[in-house]
């Protein structure tokens, strides 16, 4: 039973891996052909049957009434022994019937009296329908050389008179079941004919939109996001092709903006690392300028003291050197805040940004405050307070040197594992839609490096201004940076380093 079972599935499979493998329109061509073929064969055969069934029972009515007609008729015509005119009247009922093949009528003892035979009477015939004949009349089916026979025996007079033999052929019932079923057959013909350029048009008309939806999925595949498919038909297929368009549309942007991100992201990049190298050549210039001059200098002071000659020239020798090397040291500080705050590293965001928002208000005369309370005495994670000190340091930059604004207030906020800046100028604004849509390489990568510094650590950075108004800048890290991607890891790698 299991086996059974097994064996049907297997071979449902295969034949599914046979027809499931040719295209639709091998399906449909031969869904219609079977469709035409089979039903056209049961009926050819089921009407041949039934014609040739009702032409036989016509037949052996028509050969028994032709039988009985002779028998009325000859036997007084045997009984008075009139040959002559008994074999005239076989042969027009021969020439009559086109379905008698022969008549010969035997007397009482079972002589041949006369016969419609050229050839003489074939004494096989005999022995056919020969048995004694008590009805009115027998039919005996055989086999003869020119096909099948019925040998129709007719008694005359009860048998007193002889017996008269109708020979009856189905040569014209079968030429007429043959010539209906070659009529059935070429209807079928035609019919298939019909069938299959009907369903040559039904292939076309569904699969070719199909066929084009196929070619083009494959185009787009290999990147070519120039494909459209023509709406054919305002049925399911359309729809699919107004869908395929639209998605190809859709990942055509998706391709565009990625890609124009990418190029904003190399672009940038290679900005960080010729501004580092540019920050590198200041940094190299002002130590041999400024450091390696001082340090010099205090080479010629101690050769001074050397030569001095008494103890108070000597005295403010030494006082010189001392506030040429509190000078050094105040200029080896500066160059080593400005290099990265240390104490952004020792004491953490909030003490730096307060140190550099002192030295901002010194130099540029505008009020900044700043409320950082829920962050006070925490320590973020170090790529975090790089970041949002560099975001703020830029920010700050930009208000001092395009806004014209007197106050700015720097906001920092720490809730539900997000950390929250906010940077706001009461300056004169600017269109931000017009400033970030500049071709990339024309402006200036202040605002595009903020964004970019945010999202590098799966933050988000909006700017808000008009014309008038100020600017509000928004940022927003997550702090719980477990979930970012290795691709995000290894770019902030590779902008830290840069950094
Ligand atoms: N706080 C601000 N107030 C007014 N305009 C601003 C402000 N920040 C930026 N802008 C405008 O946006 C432009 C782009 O700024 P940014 O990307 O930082 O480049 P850069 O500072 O190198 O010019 C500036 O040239 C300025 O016109
Ligand atoms: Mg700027």
């Amino acid at each position: 039973m299991n086996a059974d079972v097994s064996r049907w599935h297997q071979w449902r499979d295969r034949l599914w891996q046979v027809v499931g493998g040719v295209s639709v329109r091998t399906k449909i061509l031969g869904i219609v052909l079977l469709m035409v073929i089979v039903p056209g064969i049961v009926v050819t055969f089921l009407v041949r049957a039934t014609l040739a069934e009702a032409f036989r029972a016509q037949l052996r009515q028509q050969g028994i009434a032709i039988a009985r007609d002779i028998s009325a008729r000859a036997v007084d015509l045997v009984l008075t022994d009139d040959l002559y005119a008994l074999n005239r009247l076989l042969l027009d009922t021969m020439n009559h019937n086109p379905d008698v093949h022969y008549i010969y009528v035997t007397n009482a003892e079972n002589q041949i009296i006369a016969h419609t035979f050229n050839d003489g009477f074939p004494p096989a015939l005999l022995n056919i329908n020969q048995a004694p004949l008590n009805t009115k009349y027998r039919v005996q089916p055989f086999q003869s050389e020119e096909g099948q026979m019925w040998d129709i025996a007719v008694p005359m007079s009860e048998g007193r008179g002889g017996i008269v033999h109708v020979g009856l052929e189905e040569t014209r019932v079968w030429d007429m079941v043959n010539t209906v079923t070659w009529q059935i057959l070429l209807g079928i013909l035609a019919a298939f004919l019909l069938g299959i350029g009907a369903a040559y048009a039904l292939t076309w008309v569904l699969t070719r939109p199909i066929l084009q939806l196929v070619a083009a999925t494959q185009r787009v595949a290999q990147g070519d996001y120039s494909q459209r498919v023509k709406r054919w038909a305002n049925d399911e297929i359309g729809d699919l092709a107004d869908a395929f368009n639209q998605m190809v549309e859709r990942l055509a942007r998706a391709e565009a903006e990625r890609t124009e991100r990418e190029r904003m992201r190399q672009f940038y990049l290679q900005r960080i690392i010729q501004a580092q190298e540019e920050e590198r050549k200041r940094i190299a210039r002002e130590l041999h300028d400024e450091l390696g001059q001082a340090l010099a200098s205090l080479i010629v002071g101690l050769r001074n003291i050397e030569e001095a000659r008494t103890p108070r020239e000597m005295k403010a020798r030494l006082e010189e050197m001392r506030a040429t090397i509190a000078l050094t040291i105040e200029r080896a500080r500066h160059l080593a805040f400005d290099l990265r705050p240390s104490v952004l590293d020792d004491l953490g965001l909030v003490a730096a940004l307060r140190r550099y928002i002192n030295k901002y208000q010194e130099r540029f005369g505008i009020q900044v405050t700043m409320e950082a309370s829920t962050l006070e005495g925490h320590r973020l994670p170090p790529e975090v307070e790089t970041t949002v000190y560099r975001i703020v340091q830029e920010a700050l930059t930009n208000a001092a040197r395009y806004s014209g604004c007197h106050h700015i207030s720097v906001l920092l906020q720490v809730r539900e594992g997000m950390l929250s800046v906010i940077v706001e100028d009461d300056g004169r604004g600017f269109d931000v839609d017009e400033v970030l849509s500049r071709k990339v390489g024309r402006t200036s990568l202040g605002l595009y490096g903020m964004i970019e510094r945010a999202q590098l650590l799966g933050g988000q950075l909006d700017i808000e201004s008009q014309p008038g108004g100020g600017t509000t800048i928004y940022v927003r890290i997550p702090l719980d940076r477990q979930k970012k991607s290795s691709t995000e890891q290894t770019t902030v790698a590779e902008v830290k380093s840069a950094l």
